[in-house]
């Protein structure tokens, strides 16, 4: 599957061939600058992003936590989500989402 990734300076970024099992890996095996200072336990929001257009529809929904987390990461939007806790899958095919404010280091 492939994902696009806008940075956060807006550069866009075409994943292919993605293996990984969250966001946040797929994100950061690709080399992009993401914290994820928490390594994926939903602890840090520093793996913040943003959906685009209706790939939001697609996900699973928002757990307690990651609500929790969303909380207090920086921007928070409708749109939000913790890449750590977005699991991808073949049906995510095309997926696009930007780096939110915050996620970078
Ligand atoms: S990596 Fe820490 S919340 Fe996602």
């Amino acid at each position: 599957m492939r994902i696009v990734v806008y940075d956060q300076s807006g550069t866009k970024v075409e994943i292919g061939n993605v293996s990984d099992k969250t966001l946040m890996s797929a994100i950061r095996s690709a080399g992009l600058n993401i914290t994820a200072q928490c390594g994926g336990c939903a602890s840090c929001a520093t793996c913040h992003v943003y959906v685009e257009d209706d790939w939001n529809r697609k996900l699973e929904p928002v757990s307690d936590i990651e609500d929790a987390m969303l909380d207090v990461a920086e921007e928070r939007r409708e749109n939000s989500r913790l890449s750590c806790q977005v699991k991808l899958s073949d049906e995510l095919d095309g997926l696009t989402v930007r780096l939110a404010p915050g996620s970078g280091f």
